[in-house]
């Protein structure tokens, strides 16, 4: 184990270099990750990034999904993930083999299976296409008008694509355990107290929360609504980690943390396992790898690379 501080960062600089690596952080890593990686952005940016690359070792600093993602699109490289328990309660939700049942329970239905792309391998590759918060309404209105949609696993983010599209859907009984934490009562407490502060919502919250909003966006697209804003404070209803990019970025405003009833703000477990230490620890090993059969990976690719053309 590497001792902690500038001597620890510069030991993962160090390794990367070494082993020709590219460091890849979503949104919601603790501040010093974000700080050291190539990249820092959505689930969607991450995908392209991923896509890109040609460092030979992808270090994937986010969860469990997104790093099978990664790999799924680079079979011939290394993806190291710095806790491989660091999962998604969305994922968690729809199980390959029960999605697999239902399709096959309700083969007369003939979905279009529209995946967000926090879900495994196994689900990806039961899918026609995948989406992210960043491109779900473009691939809602892509998909074939004369099929069935079931949309999975996310129902909040599938509410509001409908919301957004009109399009019905059929929609998984999933969630996301952060997000449906933010209530009613926790946001229009906050925003009493910020008048004027518009309020940036994920599509993960519940409807409650959503008819809150000002915007409703992926953690990127939060991004880009800011900065654009004239207005100087925001209250930021998503997980934790979001507010740091959003301070690095436009320094001269405020980021107000959305509250849930127990907590100032919310926490992703999952996402605040990784750390330095472990980060380091990874490139050293070169572990934990995601390995993922190669029947199962060619077959979730597909349903990623139609993502990644329809979102161009
Ligand atoms: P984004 O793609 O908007 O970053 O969302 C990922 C996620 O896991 C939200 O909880
Ligand atoms: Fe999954 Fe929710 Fe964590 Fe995002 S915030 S990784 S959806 S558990």
């Amino acid at each position: 184990m590497a001792t902690i501080g500038i001597d620890l960062i510069e030991e993962i600089l160090e390794l990367k270099r070494k082993r020709n690596a590219v460091i890849l952080a979503h949104n919601y890593q603790v501040k010093e990750i974000q700080e050291l990686a190539d990249f820092v952005g959505d689930s969607l940016g991450l995908s392209y990034q991923a896509a890109q690359t040609d460092a030979e070792v992808i270090a994937f600093c986010g969860v469990h999904f997104m790093a099978e993602t990664a790999k799924i699109v680079n079979p011939g490289k290394k993806v190291i993930l710095p806790d491989l328990d660091a999962g998604c309660s969305l994922s968690e939700s729809c199980p390959a083999d029960k999605l697999e049942a239902y399709l096959k329970e309700h083969a007369d239905k003939n979905y279009y299976v529209i995946a967000y792309i926090n879900c495994s391998a196994g689900v990806k590759a039961l899918s026609d296409v995948i989406c992210t918060s960043g491109n779900a309404v473009k691939i809602v209105e892509a998909a074939p008008k004369d099929r069935n949609i079931l949309f999975v696993p996310d129902q909040n983010l599938g509410a509001w694509v409908m919301e957004q599209t009109g399009r019905k859907m059929e929609l998984w009984r999933g969630a996301c355990y952060v997000h449906v934490e933010f209530t009613r009562d926790s946001i229009e407490r906050i925003r009493a107290e910020h008048p004027g502060a518009p309020v940036v919502a994920h599509p993960e919250c519940t409807y409650a929360v959503r008819i809150l909003a000002d915007e409703v966006c992926s953690t990127e697209k939060m991004i880009t609504y800011c900065k654009a804003s004239p207005a100087k404070a925001f209250i930021i209803v998503t997980e934790s980690g979001m507010l740091h990019r959003l301070r690095r970025e436009m320094p001269e405003k405020e980021f107000i943390p959305g509250p849930t009833d127990l907590c100032a703000c919310a926490d992703c477990r999952f996402m605040k396992m990784n750390t330095l230490e472990k980060l380091h620890d990874a490139l050293l090993h070169l572990q934990p790898e995601i390995v993922i059969p190669e029947a199962l990976r060619a077959r979730a690719e597909l349903p990623i690379r139609r993502m990644l053309e329809l979102s161009k």
